[in-house]
């Protein structure tokens, strides 16, 4: 078998690398790839690319992920987020592959407290869920074999990460202001690769498989919960911070005013998910605290 990931470079397209290498035979590209194009600024191109390789399965972990700058530059957001998926998603029907796209919370308006469901009513707030949602509508249109996989607040031991800021912060002052009106599940790229890779092996075998799932972890918190349960764990592990987690204070969104407007309710129910591929989604904190053990 042979599978293409474009994206190769990001928090999610750097563990797929890992997670996808047992399958097959894997070509990994980026939008500064030598070899082959796959600059989703240049949607023309990447059809070419498709057709060369000529995969079985194909996996876009490629976005404009920089939610507040999409404010500004929304034809480049549409472009990588939809135009491009869209292209990608056409050369993928007519080849015949499987093709597996990641989605957003952010097509949702945010509103209420329940999980939100695969077929609730879409709502996005910002340029960026706008285009994220019009590029799952693309794939979906184009490429019958699809997995299109709605993620949250993912992060990454590679880089940077909200739970580094706060550990940076919590050294360097004695309180910190974190938002406390914002709900997700902090979720670890990792785990989006390993289970991505599960669920590509499930759907080559059950084609009825394919369509919209949400993936994030189990259970929920806010960014104070989640700045909290950091400095936690750095305290347990011995970390000297000058502002403990008893000092990390709530404040409502609206204290960090930023371009792009954002979701307060942003919980997934991935019970679709979890039935159809008989796979658990461990609880955020076993992810969270893992990458801390890495990181501290
Ligand atoms: N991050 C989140 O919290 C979050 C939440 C919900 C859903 N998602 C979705 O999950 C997926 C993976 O996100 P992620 O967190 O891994 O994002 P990421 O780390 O920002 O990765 C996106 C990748 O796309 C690349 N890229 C940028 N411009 C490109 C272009 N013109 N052509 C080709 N590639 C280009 C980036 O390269 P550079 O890094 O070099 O720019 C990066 O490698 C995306 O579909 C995203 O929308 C993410």
């Amino acid at each position: 078998m042979k599978l293409l990931l474009l994206g190769k470079g990001g928090q999610v397209g750097w563990e797929l690398q890992r997670s996808l290498a047992p399958l097959g035979e894997l070509v990994a590209l980026d939008f500064d790839s030598a070899e082959l194009h796959a600059d989703f600024s240049r949607p023309e191109q990447l059809a070419d690319t498709v057709r060369q390789v000529r995969p079985d399965v194909i996996v876009n972990a490629a976005a404009h992920t920089a939610v507040d700058k999409a404010e500004s530059e929304p034809d480049v957001a549409r472009k990588l987020n939809a135009t491009s998926p869209g292209v990608v998603a056409e050369a993928a029907q007519q080849i015949g592959a499987l093709m597996v796209h990641y989605s957003t919370d952010y097509v949702f308006d945010g509103s209420g407290s329940a999980p939100w469901r695969e077929d609730d009513a879409t709502g996005p707030l910002s340029v960026y869920g706008r285009t994220k949602l019009e590029g799952e509508q693309l794939v979906a249109a184009h490429c019958a074999r699809h997995l299109i996989l709605r993620t949250s607040w993912v992060y990454a031991a590679r880089g940077g990460n909200f739970a580094k800021t706060m550990l940076r912060l919590a050294k360097e002052r004695e309180r910190l202001t974190v938002i406390d009106d914002q709900f997700g599940a902090p979720t670890g790229a990792e785990l989006l690769a390993d289970v991505t890779a599960h669920a590509i092996r499930d759907t080559l075998r059950d084609p009825a498989k394919v369509g919209l799932y949400h993936v994030v972890a189990g259970g929920e918190t806010t960014w104070h919960g989640y700045a909290r349960f950091v400095l936690e764990q750095a305290e347990a592990a011995g970390v000297a911070l000058k502002a403990s987690p008893a000092a990390v204070d709530p404040v409502p969104t609206s204290a960090f005013p930023t371009p792009a407007v954002r979701p307060h309710n942003s919980r997934l129910d991935t019970s679709k998910f979890q039935s159809t591929f008989g796979l658990r989604l461990p609880p955020w904190q076993e992810g969270v605290a893992r990458m801390l053990r890495e990181t501290l």
